[in-house]
């Protein structure tokens, strides 16, 4: 009797492609991915007729029904222009110094200023706005030309000491050591003065001597008493706050070469209302003054 292997199922079909003794099963996909196959089909073809998809020359097709994230997002701008529009007008009309009484302008100067703030000022004041070496600090009351809301709107209309707008703030404390107005021993003398009255360690003697110094070269700008000058934004030399360090070799460096700041001036960069309500942000960090003659 020969014996036959019982076959339980039928042996499946081949493609006939063999590898290495493996033979490749001709079976049918499963349903459901079948299924799903033809179904993001039929989804793609809905999709890049009901919205832009296909790329064209110039421009991609439009889609049925007219979707533009573009359009949507000048749409989403032109509605909130519309809705500052008439607390813009008003901020613009009113005094200076009534903005931060007023409850409406107070807020919308806070929050449109503080945006206004993060895009234009905070690359060179830092956003928390307290500023770095060379870039004055705007949190404190220590200002250099001046923390009432019509000085802030001046230095942040005009700028200081750039050459686009005449009106800047300028002035120009001279390079004393590179310029060759006072030896070495004078400079190391006045830093060392400088150094006492802003209260640091300092050389009895050299100070002594410094005083004489500062008060033929320096008082003029920065004041008998060195408490600095807004009329030239020449900054108080007694306090801890520096705009450029107030270690011996920084003063010193001061001294022989001086500095120059500049700020651009914002008056072709934004619009009046801008301005104002940038303005009114920092008046309202902390530092900001009264008017001088209320
Ligand atoms: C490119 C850098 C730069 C940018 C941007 C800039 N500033 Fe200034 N800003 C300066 C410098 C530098 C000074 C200090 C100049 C000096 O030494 O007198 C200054 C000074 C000021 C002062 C005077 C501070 C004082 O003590 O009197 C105010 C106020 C001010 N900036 C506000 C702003 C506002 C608001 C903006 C944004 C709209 C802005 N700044 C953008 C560089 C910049
Ligand atoms: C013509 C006016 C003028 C004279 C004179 C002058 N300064 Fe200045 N000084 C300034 C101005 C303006 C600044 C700010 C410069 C800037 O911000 O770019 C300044 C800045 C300084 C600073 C930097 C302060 C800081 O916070 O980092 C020191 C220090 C200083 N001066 C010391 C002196 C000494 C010492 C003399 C005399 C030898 C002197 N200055 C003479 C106008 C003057």
């Amino acid at each position: 009797m020969s014996k036959k292997p019982v076959a339980t199922r039928a042996e499946p079909e081949t493609t006939g492609h063999v590898w290495d003794g493996l033979r490749e099963y001709n079976n049918p996909l499963p349903r459901w991915w079948l299924w799903t196959f033809y179904i993001t089909i039929v989804w793609a073809l809905i999709y890049t007729i009901l919205y832009p998809a296909w790329p064209l020359v110039n421009r991609a097709t439009q889609g049925l029904i007219g979707s533009d994230q573009r359009a949507a997002v000048r749409a989403e701008i032109a509605r909130f222009e519309e809705m500052n529009a008439p607390v813009e007008a008003k901020l613009v009309a009113a005094d200076p110094n009534a903005i931060a009484a007023d409850p409406e302008l107070a807020n919308f100067v806070r929050n449109a200023g503080a945006a206004i703030f993060q895009t234009n000022c905070a690359q060179c004041h830092g956003s928390g706005a307290a500023g770095a070496v060379g870039y004055p600090n705007l949190l404190d009351n220590d200002w250099l030309w001046g923390g009432t809301m019509e000085d802030i709107l001046f230095t942040v209309t005009h700028g200081i000491r750039n050459t686009t707008d005449p009106d800047a703030r300028f002035s120009q404390m001279p390079a004393f050591g590179k310029d060759e107005l006072l030896t070495p021993e004078q400079i190391d003398q006045v830093v060392q003065y400088v150094l006492k009255i802003s209260g640091q360690q300092n050389d009895a003697a050299q100070a002594a001597a410094g005083a004489q110094v500062f008060a033929e070269n320096c008082a003029a700008c920065h004041g008998e008493d060195g408490k600095g000058m807004r009329e030239v934004g020449a900054p108080n030399l007694t306090d801890a706050i520096w705009l450029y360090g107030g270690d011996a070799a920084s003063l010193t460096a001061t001294v022989t070469n001086a500095r120059y700041g500049v700020m651009p001036n914002w008056n072709t960069r934004l619009s009046e209302a801008d301005i104002r309500a940038v303005a009114g942000y920092v008046h309202q960090l902390g530092g900001g003054e009264a008017p001088a003659n209320p």
